[in-house]
């Protein structure tokens, strides 16, 4: 049997912040974040641009673009880092707002950016078990990074979601499951107490992490992952693109069994691997951020919407989470795949966004963070409409627009 992506699609949010923008406004100079990190803008969440909402409208997209019924889909799973309750998951308001069954089921995972991947592994599991019976499963990668104002993590903050519909006859990617090694340790990279909406991170050894665990993925894995010559291409968690970068340079060391110094001739052999093999597929995670558990499959939506590659190509996938999981893997690209590029191409939904001034972008977080308890949030004070938007609280209970219903209100720039 073979199991893998059936289908696939991104929702980010209405607004960005273009790093040379907070650059200048931070005093740093703009290459430190365009080339040093490797990213140019970051999407930015309203308030009313929750998780719930980011995950709804990306599932919407995955079952209406591949015309999938939501009663096809058996089992449903939200992966995310940036929950709305300490109780309720996510995945339940999902479950209501696409209308799918009520033998659907339907929970949240958590390992920080390792959430959908883990998904995604039980997914498949519940497809080869027998128990799907002819239906699919829906995993949804949903976040909104958010580091504090004036930390070395802000210019990598970012928002969005993958929703990723899996199946036994898959359009898209067909997963390798013989060519799987996981990772884990307990440390202290980065995380979230529960009493706080910011990250923190200790971001060098976080980049000392994430590679320490793509090293033990790269032992582990020996004799089953193929060399980077034999991979069309090599997808990586991109935090920042630079990020995958250092990973590309640790993959392709390891294939030739010795660590390469800059300004070498091996380094420029690196290089061009890297042009070729990992950054085309980078174009998006530059133009949104880091989205934590979605942002190797926004990679993934890159390489699937250019085109450039074959049915039957293998393309190796590094997923990591901070405290620390990670799994590397390969898959196979299904004989049909460029059929279904319009269907996923977020490109139209991203040339629409709004970019923020630095100043906007700091009043809206700080209107976000000092919502508590029961309040009221009306779109048109953030130019919003659109599907299933977060309202506020009341009693208690989350409020969100009904789905079927726009919001009524002008298009108008916030500030
Ligand atoms: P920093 O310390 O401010 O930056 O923050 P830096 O001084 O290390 O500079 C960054 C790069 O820019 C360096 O390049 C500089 O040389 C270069 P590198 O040496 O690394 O190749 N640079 C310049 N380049 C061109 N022109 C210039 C210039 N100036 C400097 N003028 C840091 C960097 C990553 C630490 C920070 O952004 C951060 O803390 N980020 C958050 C944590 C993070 O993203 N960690 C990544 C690994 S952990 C992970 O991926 C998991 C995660 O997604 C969470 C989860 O799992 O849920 C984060």
């Amino acid at each position: 049997m073979s199991i893998g992506l059936d289908a696939i699609a991104f929702h980010t949010t209405k607004y960005y912040v273009d790093l040379e923008d907070l650059a200048d406004a931070r005093g740093v100079a703009r290459e430190k974040f365009t080339k040093g990190l490797g990213q140019k803008k970051m999407a930015i969440a309203t308030p009313l641009e929750d998780t719930v909402h980011l995950a709804v409208n990306a599932g919407r997209k995955a079952l209406s673009r591949f015309g999938i019924s939501p009663g096809d889909i058996g089992t449903l799973v939200v992966g995310t880092e940036t929950g709305v309750d300490h109780s309720k998951p996510v995945a339940v308001y999902v479950h209501q707002a696409l209308g799918l069954s009520s033998d659907c089921i339907t929970y949240e995972t958590k390992h920080a950016c390792f959430g959908a991947t883990a998904a995604l592994s039980s997914a498949g599991d519940w497809l080869v078990s027998g128990r799907a019976r002819g239906r699919k499963a829906l995993v949804i990668a949903a976040d909104i990074a958010c580091y504090g104002i004036h930390t070395p993590g802000e210019p990598t903050q970012g928002a969005g979601a993958v929703a990723m519909i899996v199946s036994d006859r898959p359009r898209l990617l067909e997963f390798i499951p013989d060519i799987n090694y996981s990772f884990t340790k307990n440390v202290m990279d980065f995380w979230r107490p529960l009493y706080s909406k910011e990250a923190i991170a200790d971001g060098h050894y976080s980049v000392q992490c994430y590679l320490q665990a793509l090293a033990s993925c790269l032992a582990g894995a020996a004799g089953m992952l193929p060399d980077t010559s034999r991979l069309a291409a090599c997808l990586y968690h991109a935090p920042f693109t630079k990020m995958a970068a250092k990973a590309h340079l640790l993959y392709y060391g390891w294939c030739h069994n010795t660590t390469i110094e800059r300004e070498t001739s091996a380094y420029r052999h690196f290089f061009e691997d890297y042009q070729t093999r990992t950054k085309p597929w980078l174009t998006l995670n530059q133009e949104v951020g880091n989205i934590y558990t979605g942002s190797l499959f926004l990679s993934v939506i890159d390489l699937l919407r250019q085109k450039r590659l074959l049915p039957g190509q293998l393309i190796s996938l590094f997923s990591y989470g901070s405290g620390c999981a990670a799994s590397i893997t390969c898959s196979k690209l299904a004989s049909d795949y460029a059929r279904w590029q319009t269907h996923l191409d977020p490109a139209e939904d991203l040339s629409a966004r709004i970019r923020l001034s630095v100043h906007q972008y700091e009043k809206m977080k700080a209107e976000t963070a000092g919502l508590s308890s029961d309040f009221r949030l009306n779109p048109s004070d953030y130019g919003m409409n659109g599907h299933y938007l977060y309202l506020g609280n009341k009693g208690h209970v989350r409020q969100y627009s009904d789905l079927n219903q726009s919001i009524r209100g002008e298009e108008v720039h916030y500030g």
